[in-house]
């Protein structure tokens, strides 16, 4: 149940009779800033009696009078110029409580009308190691991918990876000069890493080279035998190496249709495109125009090469004809902002116009300095490198507040590393995820393991606590949940975490409405807090009564699920015991 679209749906018919669209002053119903004044607030008031002349008071009383709440909230409260205030009942909110209690979904209904979303993350350069930029993408892209399906929509995940540009000239290049066969042998992928760092710095001193690895490039794209051999021994082990650090990640995609997939359409796109006159020569090169935009996007150069957005053109056709979705998602760095702004234009051009094409775009990852995270030695940081650093750091923590137990440690050395593996992971991807996908954000291994805070660490530990009690208590869950115990919502504490756990739905369709991961991780982090103070205020285990009792302990069953839920729908596991 998603109380705030329920409150606004009884709105909208209140508001059927005024004549107009409603949408605007629905979004004027909202959760209420201060508990004080209730649960829910609507303000739509002042905006109508300044439309109709009325004082908003006026409005506001008839609105009430027109409101058909009664088996949700208590009588609405009108306050100042004309706010309406709403309170939910007590009873209303525990029977929802109880049917959560007992719904696998957690009382977060599927949407009723699914869509088809194609969504495009990831898809970094093969034939690189990948590196700190790699991240933003992948977890973002994962976190939306996993919540619009558990909202019900159709979901297909296509990483278009990266494997056909220039870094394959370079590698090419790399194995015919200067291969330590024995290496390549024992161990391609490292093989092929280090050939692609030593061309790239020797490009780097002696500009000349590119020319020569440009030919190897080209080579490759005009169909040379033996370049076409080579791409495809290295290709496999290019994969490979994503692939590992996907494991670790925890991210699996439906498709792979890298930039090659489509090479041998671009041809045909392009002549298309000619023949429409959707694209128009300048210069030699084959360029589309786009209204209302100085540079435009060009298709074909004056030698004939095809380029980056060439490839996603021909890209997005194929993803039309073959999903046929709704919606198509780019979860790409901001600075690539112009060149989905002129493929869409494109798009727009060749017809594809009830199609949603979204550039889900993001800020850069920053070091302490401010500036782009590198080395000390001022190389781009590997993520690998990433993962194990944070994971040795989980270690630290998880061992020490392991020893520092009041009966001793209970976790083995095995344990321990699993546990800091998921820490660990977890910590990277939630600092990640918790900010404003729009803004840059620095990187710092002491914030992101932080054991107070919205962090993962936190919310880990906020969870294995919730799960203790069941543990220390005895307390078998299952037939709890069955029982139909009843949920009472006495005190302000466990009202505060009742509605707070009603509100899973809420932040989802908030997460969904605009593809930000940070709307779940601040409820996450909101329902972690209200669940601590409930536990400071409130006896679970030696609860007045037995109904108390009961009640409680399904309150804290219920938070840990929902926290759990969430975190799966980040990408983020959780430990049973910490
Ligand atoms: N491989 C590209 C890069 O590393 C990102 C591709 C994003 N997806 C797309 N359809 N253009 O910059």
């Amino acid at each position: 149940m998603n109380i705030l679209a329920e409150l606004k749906e009884r709105f909208r018919r209140a508001l059927a009779e005024s004549a107009g669209d409603p949408t605007d002053l629905l979004e004027l119903v909202r959760r209420a800033q201060d508990a004080k004044f209730g649960d829910y607030q609507a303000n739509m008031a002042m905006p109508l009696g300044k439309r109709s002349g009325r004082p908003p008071r006026n409005v506001a009383v008839e609105m009430v009078r027109r409101l058909d709440l009664d088996d949700l909230c208590r009588e609405p409260e009108i306050a100042g110029p004309g706010f309406i205030n709403l309170r939910l009942k007590d009873e209303w909110l525990a029977g929802q409580l109880s049917a959560a209690v007992n719904d696998p979904r957690l009382g977060v209904a599927e949407t009723a009308a699914p869509r088809t979303f194609v969504i495009d993350y990831s898809a970094p350069n093969v034939a690189k190691p990948m590196h700190v930029g790699h991240i933003r993408s992948t977890v973002i892209g994962d976190a939306i991918c996993r919540v619009l399906r558990f909202l019900g929509h159709r979901v297909v995940s296509d990483n278009h990876i990266g494997d056909w540009g220039t870094q394959f000239g370079m590698i090419l290049f790399g194995y015919k000069h200067f291969l330590d066969a024995a290496a390549y042998k024992s161990n391609p992928v490292e093989e092929l890493a280090r050939l692609y760092r030593k061309v790239r710095a020797m490009m780097d001193e002696r500009p000349e080279l590119n020319d020569a690895v440009l030919a190897e490039t080209a080579k490759l794209h005009a169909g040379d035998a033996e370049n076409r051999r080579l791409w495809e021994e290295f290709l496999p082990h290019c994969e490979d190496e994503i692939e590992r650090v996907y494991r670790r990640l925890d991210v699996k995609f439906d498709h792979t249709l890298g930039e090659s997939f489509y090479e041998d359409r671009l041809a045909a796109l392009v002549e298309r495109l000619r023949r429409q006159d959707i694209a128009t020569e300048s210069d030699g090169a084959l360029c589309i125009f786009i209204e209302g935009q100085k540079t435009p996007m060009i298709v074909r150069k004056s030698d004939g090469a095809f380029l980056y957005g060439t490839t996603d053109l021909a890209t997005l056709e194929y993803r039309m004809a073959q999903w046929r979705p709704d919606a198509i998602l780019y979860v790409v760095d901001h600075r690539q902002s112009l060149h989905f702004k002129q493929l869409f234009a494109a798009a727009k051009m060749l017809g594809y116009d009830d199609v949603e094409l979204q550039h889900v775009s993001f800020g850069a990852v920053l070091g302490g300095d401010g500036r782009p995270f590198k080395t000390r030695s001022g190389d781009t940081v590997g993520l690998e490198g990433l993962l194990d650093e944070a994971v040795r750091r989980a270690l630290e923590i998880v061992s020490a507040n392991d020893d520092a137990k009041p009966d001793g440690p209970e976790l083995d050395p095995q344990q321990r590393r699993q546990i800091a593996e998921t820490v660990g992971i977890a910590a990277l991807k939630y600092a990640d995820l918790a900010q404003n996908r729009t803004s840059d954000y620095v990187f710092s291994y002491d914030k992101m393991l932080a054991m107070t805070g919205n962090t993962a660490t936190y919310m880990q530990y906020a969870y294995a606590r919730a799960r203790s009690i069941f543990a220390r208590g005895n307390v078998d869950v299952e037939p709890l949940r069955n029982s139909g115990a009843a949920i009472r919502l006495d005190s302000p504490a466990e009202r505060a975490l009742g509605l707070e756990l009603l509100r899973f739905s809420e932040a989802l369709d908030l997460t969904a409405a605009d593809y930000r991961p940070n709307q779940l991780t601040s409820y996450l982090f909101e329902l972690a807090n209200r669940y601590s103070t409930f536990f400071e205020q409130c006896h679970v285990l030696r609860a007045e009564t037995d109904e108390l009792r009961r009640s409680r302990l399904l309150l804290c069953d219920l938070t840990a699920r929902t926290i759990r839920k969430g975190l799966e729908l980040l990408g983020i596991s959780v430990a049973e015991k910490m």
